[in-house]
């Protein structure tokens, strides 16, 4: 995969998931926008590759993803891709508390999970669009997840969000499409990461978790990253309001 030139936006770019495409994306040759609440992750993972910045975001605010944008058309004057991928569950947000019926989800984690989930990536979108259309098209992959097909118990939220951004790349791939940018998404079943690696090794979870994924592992980070990379690259320039399920067939 050649992506030598092209500038490339990653929200969540700092852990998990985030992290593994932006360092597939550089050694792709493309030049990475490692972007992320956590700054001191950010810069960590930008410091690993060549030609990267980092910049501190919360997707969950419109003000911030302007500014993000205004910061890459400064340094690099275009914007080739991006991965919205940033993302928190109920579980981040209740930090260890244990997991309420959907009946007693306290109304602010049922806002914060739709307000980072799905408009941090409605936020991302329409402040990338413009510099997308003036760079001549591009390509962009939202994170959704298994959750936008199926639900677990106790996580409305999170479904909530994740089938709302289903949607979401559906119709931003019918109306851009004619201008030069695919939009697809990535649904990655379960991933061993900082946002999950709490539960799905908890020996009550694991087992449970596995049972169902016909490939009796949970995915790797660069498990995910690679469907990404493919879909943000030419090689998928036909692939347009797309989603890939990355879940070792745990839908089929
Ligand atoms: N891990 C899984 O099993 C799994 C499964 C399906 C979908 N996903 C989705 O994949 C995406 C990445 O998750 P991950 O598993 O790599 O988790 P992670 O926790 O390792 O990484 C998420 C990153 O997003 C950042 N982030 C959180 N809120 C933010 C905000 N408001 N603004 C900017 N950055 C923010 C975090 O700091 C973190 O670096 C999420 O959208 C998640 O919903 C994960």
């Amino acid at each position: 995969m050649d992506m030598c030139g092209e500038v490339i936006l990653v929200t969540g770019g700092a852990s998990g998931i985030g992290a593994a495409t932006c360092r597939l994306l550089a050694a792709a040759g493309a030049s990475v926008v490692v972007a992320d609440c956590n700054e001191a992750r950010a810069k960590g993972v930008a410091a690993e590759l060549p030609d990267a910045m980092s910049l501190v975001v919360d997707v969950s605010d419109a003000g911030d993803c302007e500014r993000m944008i205004a910061a890459i058309a400064e340094r690099y004057g275009k914007l080739d891709g991006a991965f919205n991928n940033a993302g928190i569950t109920e579980v981040s947000v209740l930090n260890g508390a244990p997991m309420p019926e959907s009946h007693a989800l306290p109304l602010d984690v049922w806002r914060k999970v739709l307000n980072v989930d799905l408009d941090g990536v409605f936020f991302c979108l329409r402040a990338e669009l413009p510099l997308m259309l003036k760079s001549g098209g591009g390509a962009i992959v939202n994170t959704t997840s298994l959750q936008a097909h199926i639900s677990y118990p106790r996580t409305a939220a999170y479904t909530a969000a994740k089938h709302g951004v289903l949607g979401l790349t559906k119709a931003i791939a019918k109306e851009y499409g004619e201008q030069g940018i695919r939009c697809n998404s990535v649904s990655p079943g379960v991933v061993d990461t900082p946002l999950t690696n709490g539960v799905i090794h908890a020996p009550e979870y694991r087992d449970m978790l596995l049972a169902p994924i016909p490939l009796k592992r949970f995915a790797t980070p660069e498990d995910i990253a690679r469907a990404v990379l493919w879909l943000l690259s030419d090689q998928a320039d036909y692939i347009n309001g797309a989603t890939i399920m990355a879940d070792g067939g745990y839908l089929a």
